[in-house]
């Protein structure tokens, strides 16, 4: 069966390789554009993104276009084998719009409308910002929708932040009436009568703000939402005309690391691609780079996940040293070509980098760039750019390929926003998304593929679904996993499951709530510890998993009962000694596991990998990785691309299974062991099982 999705665009059918690319910075230097041509041939880029900031070289007065420049570019594009994303500009306005009208800008939370400038600054509702952008997308899609270098488009760019200017306001109040359909039943969801904070009239509802209410929880969780969904609806409405100019020419917008304020779920339906900007800090742990390549492992798969494993995009990535980060540490020799491949090997059809050259002025002035402010090819960055190009050449047969993970990983916006709204236990840290990735990282470290999902999606297509700190369970969502467990799957869960539902209305039917019956346990109560405390738990002799030996237990320790489930650990130390800390329920063909405790990471490396080895979970290679090296793989149903990545500056070596193994780049026989120089990647291939 074959498992490959079509490439981003027909008219180039490979891995896709270039920059953001701002020539509207130097209109002044027509020399400038010859030359990036050049280079970027040299380079071997086939891509740029243009246009991202560049309302005011198009629309430099009201109603006054100038595309002459950009009709220039794509031809110089077109003649050179170089194509473009081109980007909607509404990620930055124009002086003479703010000037004229100031609603376009952002009203902050204390009630303040901010002054021109910036990025990003726009309101996401204003009727006069929804026209111009109207404007200038329809534009550009009559101008160059059907254009031979055009494949793509790139919408605004990095979508956030919020707004609270009377539109925003009257358009919350709006989304309260379509969701609520009565104030009571608002009142209801939001448990008003707390504080005597009852409305009796929409009215009198406003964004929550520490000027005014937020000490309503199921109020806060809905303005996240309406954000979500007003961002959307912003990204819908940039959307429209390009679609209708030519509906085949693929749309994206780029998003950002882990971001939490919005839930791009709601996105995906919206968009054809999935594309991020990712900017690891790597060298940040001496020789180790580890913890930071799991934690993009991550986030990449977060990426893919978004589609259902089709490819996404790396939209951005800097090719040596980015100049916003505390330390802007340049990539060590190696480092990019692996830093790159990492996104390829979790699903990425591209390898894009801001920015394609340096600007003179201004903020980014010394952000890195493919060239430099020397303006030539002969520098480090511009050879290992070059290189990694030459390498994605040898790389068409991949594009297209997924991943196909067993095993996936619940990360839900909405439960991160409720959770860290929960004002319980730790307020001094709750860590739900370091949780999140100690419980990948047992993965990462085996070369196991794992998805990122959330709540709402299908959970049938897995054999393990692991959910930490699922504290907010929506309606649906726990009958799902009793399903998905009674026939057959694997559920891992922790404390701090199963509080509230959707509206963040604590369960009134003892927690993990409507969990309780799949994990077989009631928890009581929760004690929560200081740093500077600890507890042991104690595993139980001949317990089925063949874990032993003890275990450090920190910050959160549920007291739970045993409801049917089998205590696999018990606490070791404080009143509670001797209670259940770790237990399994069997329900119907399936298991629930239920981790009572936060523990150290020796705990839930050895639980998982137990659980993996004893579910018959398919690791990518079935060998021994060293520490610092990750196995992972794409595959098209008939071969699979495995890609071996060394995250550490000490040379590694990988004995290979009993399968046969190509070089993908060279195509030689790999042979059975495998050497990994200092921060390298070997991309092997091998036939599909
Ligand atoms: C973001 C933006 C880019 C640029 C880079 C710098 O990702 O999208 O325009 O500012 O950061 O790293
Ligand atoms: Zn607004």
């Amino acid at each position: 069966m074959s498992l490959k999705f079509p490439p981003i665009s027909g008219k180039i059918p490979q891995m896709l390789h270039g920059a953001d690319y701002n020539p509207d910075q130097w209109l002044k230097y027509p020399e400038v554009l010859e030359e990036d041509i050049r280079l970027m041939k040299l380079a071997h880029c086939n891509v740029m993104s243009v246009g991202i900031f560049a309302w005011m070289a198009i629309e430099p007065e009201e109603g006054v276009f100038t595309f002459e420049w950009l009709d220039k570019l794509l031809e110089r594009f077109a003649a050179n084998g170089i194509y473009a994303l081109l980007a909607t500009p509404s990620g930055a306005r124009p002086i003479w719009m703010s000037q004229k009208y100031p609603e376009v800008l952002r009203v902050a939370p204390n009630g303040i409308r901010n002054l021109h400038g910036a990025r990003h600054n726009h309101c996401f509702t204003s009727p006069v910002y929804r026209d111009k952008v109207n404007i200038m997308n329809t534009k550009l899609a009559e101008r160059y929708s059907n254009h031979p270098a055009v494949i793509g488009w790139h919408i605004s760019n990095e979508f956030g932040g919020e707004c609270h200017c009377s539109y925003c306001e009257e358009a919350f109040r709006g989304w309260l009436k379509n969701k609520y359909g009565t104030i009571e039943a608002l009142n209801d969801a939001w448990w008003t009568a707390f504080w005597s904070h009852t409305y009796t009239d929409w009215s009198q509802i406003e964004s929550p703000t520490d000027r005014g209410e937020k000490a309503v929880h199921g109020q806060n969780l809905d303005w996240r939402r309406f954000v979500t969904d007003q961002t959307v609806d912003f990204c819908r409405h940039e959307i429209e005309p390009l679609r209708s100019a030519n509906s085949e020419l693929p749309i994206t917008t780029n998003f950002m690391l882990d971001f939490e304020p919005l839930n791009y779920w709601k996105f995906t339906d919206l968009l054809d691609m999935i594309s991020w900007d990712a900017y690891p800090m790597w060298h940040d742990n001496g020789a180790d780079d580890s913890d930071q390549a799991a934690w993009f492992g991550f986030n990449h798969d977060v990426f893919r996940s978004l589609k259902g494993g089709k490819p996404f995009m790396l939209m951005e990535s800097t090719p040596s040293m980015t100049n916003w980060q505390p330390i802007s540490k340049m990539k060590r020799p190696g480092m990019h070509m692996l830093s790159s491949l990492q996104a390829v090997a979790h699903g990425s059809d591209t390898v894009q980098y801001f920015q394609w050259r340096k600007s003179r002025g201004s903020s980014e002035k010394l952000h890195g760039a493919v060239v430099d402010h020397v303006g030539h090819e002969h520098t480090r960055v511009f050879r290992d750019v070059a290189e990694l190009g030459a390498t994605l050449e040898k790389l068409t047969e991949v594009v297209g390929t997924t991943v196909k993970p067993e095993v996936a990983l619940i990360y839900d916006w909405e439960n991160r926003w409720a959770v860290k709204d929960s004002q319980g236990p730790r307020n001094s840290g709750l860590h739900y998304e370091e949780t999140a990735k100690s419980h990948y990282r047992p993965f990462w470290d085996l070369g196991v593929p794992v998805d990122i999902i959330d709540s709402e999606c299908e959970f049938n297509p897995y054999k393990l679904l692991v959910a930490p700190m699922l504290y907010m369970v929506r309606a649906g969502v726990g009958e799902r996993i009793e399903r998905f467990v009674e026939n057959g799957g694997v559920f891992v869960a922790t404390y701090w499951t199963g509080i509230v539902d959707e509206n963040d209305l604590c369960f009134l039917s003892g927690f993990p709530g409507p969990l309780r019956k799949t994990l077989g346990i009631w928890s009581e109560e929760i004690d929560s510890l200081h740093d500077h405390d600890s507890n042991r738990i104690v595993i139980q002799d001949g317990n089925a998993l063949g874990l032993s030996g003890e275990y450090t237990a920190r910050e959160l320790c549920d007291l739970i009962h045993l409801e049917g489930a089998e205590a696999l650990a018990v606490y070791g130390e404080d009143f509670y000694a001797g209670r259940p800390a770790l237990t399994v329920n069997q329900l119907g063909a399936g298991k629930a596991y239920y981790i009572a405790s936060r523990n150290d990471s020796a705990f839930t490396n050895d639980l998982l990998a137990r659980i993996v080895e004893q579910e018959g979970i398919k690791r990518v290679l079935n060998s021994e990785l060293p520490k610092s090296v990750t196995a992972q793989m794409r595959t098209d149903g008939t071969n699979d691309y495995v890609f071996l990545s060394n995250f550490s500056a000490n040379k590694e070596a990988v004995q290979l299974d009993e399968r046969n193994y190509l070089d993908l780049l060279t195509g030689d026989d790999a042979g059975q062991s495998i050497e990994l120089a200092p921060y390298s990647c070997r991309i092997l291939k091998r036939e599909s099982k």
